[in-house]
């Protein structure tokens, strides 16, 4: 059976986020979506998490909602700790005692970066800052709580046409830079891979629809891995993405001209929290399980920019 035919409900949080946003807009035809903001559901509130659970006994949880302010964070550990562990904890033991699946959404800021070489999903976590250790524990209340019906996707550098993001903070710096004849400083030594919102909603969408059906078919043994890793393919530095987001960007006419891109280390750019070296997360077990290819992440920038550029 496909997802086509088969209705699913499916409660997402975050409905106001860059991949919340995403997954509205490409939310399959056969889902019954409750998309909650903050107002319908606040994450910090652990009732609210309980009740909504209750209220709409949801086949699914998409827990795309979360405390994204890394630097921040190390100001307000206990908020961060209550949105990302406390909430999706609340809700998965509102799903655990009335059935449904938990599509738990985390980051590769849980690894130290130390390793030089990509992350594999079983690989034991060790976050650098407040933000990476509320999801590492967000990862843990989840899976606890729910077994094999808890589902953790982990993916990196995310961006897309709306909400916050690194793409759009570039394009506006490579137009202000160009006004005042300045470059633009950009950390070269952090590698990851950008992870583009509409590649990472098709992949949850993928998620749900495979380990949907395999609850329907009644399959004894998990198919799906418990902790999944998703981003685009391929490996860039902040430094080479600024660079082709400038390129692209040109090439797109969305900007006249990119800024001169200079690259410095992240001890020219001190921030509050400290960020992973070198955080490729390896997908192809990901890949295989969701039978989706990653898109390398230029090919990706490409289609985001071409949004932006027809918008
Ligand atoms: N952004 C990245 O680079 C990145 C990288 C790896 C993993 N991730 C993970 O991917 C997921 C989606 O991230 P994103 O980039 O879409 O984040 P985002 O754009 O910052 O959106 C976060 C969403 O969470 C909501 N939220 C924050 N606090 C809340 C609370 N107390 N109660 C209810 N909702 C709350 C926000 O609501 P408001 O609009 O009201 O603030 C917003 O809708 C998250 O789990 C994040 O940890 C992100």
């Amino acid at each position: 059976m496909s997802l086509i035919d088969m209705p699913v409900l499916v409660l997402l949080t975050g409905s106001t986020g860059q991949l919340g946003q995403e997954l509205i807009r490409s939310c399959p035809a056969n889902v019954e979506l409750v998309a909650c903001d903050r107002s319908k559901l606040n994450l910090s509130d652990a009732d609210a998490c309980k009740t909504i659970v209750e209220t709409y006994r949801p086949d699914w949880v998409l827990n795309a909602g979360a405390y994204t302010a890394v630097d921040r964070a190390e100001q307000e550990p206990w908020l961060a700790n209550v949105v990302n562990a406390d909430g999706p904890q609340a809700l998965a033991l509102a799903l655990a005692r009335h059935g449904g699946q938990m599509l738990q959404l985390s980051t590769d800021f849980v690894f130290d970066g130390q390793q030089g070489s990509p992350y594999q999903p079983h690989q034991p976590v060790a976050p650098l800052g407040v933000y990476g250790a509320s999801k590492a524990a967000g990862e843990v209340q989840v899976q606890r709580a729910l077994g094999d019906r808890a589902h953790v996707l982990r993916t990196s550098w995310v961006y897309g046409p709306l909400g916050s993001n690194f793409l759009l903070t570039m394009l506006r710096l490579h137009q202000a830079k160009v006004a005042e004849e300045e470059p633009l400083a950009v950390v070269a030594d952090q590698v990851g891979c950008p992870t583009s919102t509409l590649n990472l909603a098709a992949a949850c969408w993928r998620l749900i629809q495979r380990a949907s059906q395999e609850q329907d078919a009644a399959i004894q043994e998990q198919q799906q891995p418990s902790i999944l890793h998703w981003s685009d393919a391929g490996a860039a530095s902040c430094y080479d993405f600024a660079v082709a987001i400038g390129e692209l960007a040109v090439a797109a006419g969305l900007l006249q001209q990119a800024a001169v891109v200079k690259p410095i280390t992240t001890a020219d750019y001190p921030t509050p929290a400290r960020r992973p070296s070198y955080s490729l997360l390896a997908c192809s077990a990901s890949s295989a399980a969701l039978g989706l290819e990653p898109q390398h992440w230029r090919e990706a920038l490409k289609d985001v920019i071409a949004i932006l550029a027809s918008a």
